[in-house]
């Protein structure tokens, strides 16, 4: 079957299905395509911090309500070493806090706001691939329930992640990759228990990082350093607390409340930017164009950012014929990306342990951690990255 569409978005994960909602307020037609489920979708776990721009950009897409009644707001974020826990004052340096709301609370807010505006998506929707992008006719042809089908587009926007297909359909002699894989990653864990602290805890130690988040009052969400080829179904519930217990200070570890694990995952850590992230008719918005190791909590806020200025760039040209927008937009993202890739590689370089480090790279790292503490100069510089600038 043959449909028509004016931008046809390929991924459903938070960049694509905020897009169609931002285009489709405007009342230009989108249709989504998503390989997965639903319910694989509103279950999928992954970031829990949002920057106030997002929260903003969410709330302009008329999807702030509930975010506005259950995020957590944090004011402070705090650095453990040696055994000691030191408070960041994000609020007293920036003067702005952090939203914690988990990603998936994001994904069931835009799918339900489409669901509810009759916005075609297409879930399950298998093989898609793209065509026609360097000419005036760009389509996409996929199937469904087995049968084919090809929507002619006016444009693309690549929604589908680091491993979608949208990146691999531009040539490879014009797209340049920056990229460097971390060898190690992070092996999650959810559970529904009392979070240990009320502020996140970032704690280096000898035996590798930790990080204590959540995703309410009474679901804590964990993450311990591992090796990158580590299986999460070696981490029995016990290996994983009595693990998080040794590289979190003693106060931290008495206080933890521990409970069975109700999601268990590991991410590779990666950062990749692919540039340009536009070619003829295709944009590439989120993950689909770059990954910052989840050490600065960049990526859905990349991501955001991404996706208000392919809106802008889109609206522009439907209501007033602009291509200035389109133009500038992979500059204008580019130039955020860049210094968010900056910084979520000098906090994962600060916190984490390098199996090839050298003696003189781990002292100079300690010295770095101490110098950060006594410095408030330079803990302001952490928090204005951390807090993140404004979409703009
Ligand atoms: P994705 O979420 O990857 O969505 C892409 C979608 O495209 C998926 O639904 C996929 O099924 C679909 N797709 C893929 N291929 C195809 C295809 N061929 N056809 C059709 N559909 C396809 N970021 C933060 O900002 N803060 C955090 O605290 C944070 N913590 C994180 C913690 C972990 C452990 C991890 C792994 C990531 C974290 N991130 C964080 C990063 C964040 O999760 C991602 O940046 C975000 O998911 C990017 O959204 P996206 O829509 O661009 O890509
Ligand atoms: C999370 O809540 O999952 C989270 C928070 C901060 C990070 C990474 C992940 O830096």
């Amino acid at each position: 079957m043959l449909m028509r569409t004016q931008v046809g978005i390929v991924g459903g994960g938070p960049s694509g299905q905020l897009l169609a909602r931002l285009l489709g307020l405007e009342g230009i037609d989108v249709v989504v395509l998503e390989k997965r489920t639903p319910g694989y979708l509103r279950a999928r776990v992954r970031a829990g911090l949002l920057e106030q721009g997002t929260v903003d950009l969410l709330t302009d897409a008329g999807v702030g309500a509930r975010l506005a009644r259950e995020r957590l707001i944090h004011e402070g974020v705090q650095l453990a070493f040696d055994g000691r826990r030191h408070r960041i004052d994000l609020k007293g340096l920036t003067g702005k806090a952090v939203t914690i709301y988990g990603q998936a609370e994001v994904q069931k807010d835009l799918m339900d706001a489409h669901a509810a505006a009759g916005t075609r998506v297409i879930y399950e929707a298998e093989d898609v691939s793209l065509h026609g992008l360097s000419n005036d006719k760009p389509c996409l042809r996929f199937h469904t329930g087995g049968e084919g089908q090809e929507i002619a587009c006016d444009f693309i926007a690549g929604c589908d992640g680091f491993h979608g297909v949208s990146r691999q359909a531009i040539p490879q002699e014009v797209i340049r990759i920056y990229e460097r894989v971390y060898p190690f990653g992070w092996l999650g864990v959810l559970s529904d228990t009392t979070p240990v602290n009320h502020e996140l805890i970032y704690a280096s130690s000898e035996r590798g990082f930790a990080l204590c988040t959540m995703r309410s009052m009474v679901r804590s969400r964990y993450y311990l350093q591992v090796s990158a080829e580590e299986d999460a179904a070696d981490w029995p519930d016990e290996r994983f607390w009595g693990e998080l217990k040794r590289r979190i200070p003693p106060d931290a570890a008495a206080a933890l409340l521990t409970g069975p694990s109700i999601e268990k995952s590991v991410a590779q850590l990666r950062s990749f930017v692919a540039e340009p992230m536009r070619y003829g008719r295709l944009f590439l918005a989120g993950d689909a164009a770059h990954i910052v190791p989840p050490t600065g909590a960049k990526g859905l806020n990349l991501a955001a950012a991404d996706v208000r200025f392919l809106a802008e760039a889109l609206i522009a040209y439907y209501k007033s014929g602009r291509t200035d927008l389109m133009d500038g937009y992979s500059a204008r993202c580019l130039q955020r990306v860049w210094k968010a890739q900056r910084f979520s590689w000098w906090m994962t370089n600060l916190t984490h342990r390098f199996p090839e480090a050298s003696p003189f790279e781990r002292r100079a790292q300690a010295a770095e951690l101490a110098y950060l503490v006594s410095s408030e100069a330079a803990q302001t510089t952490l928090a204005e990255n951390y807090v993140g600038l404004p979409i703009m």
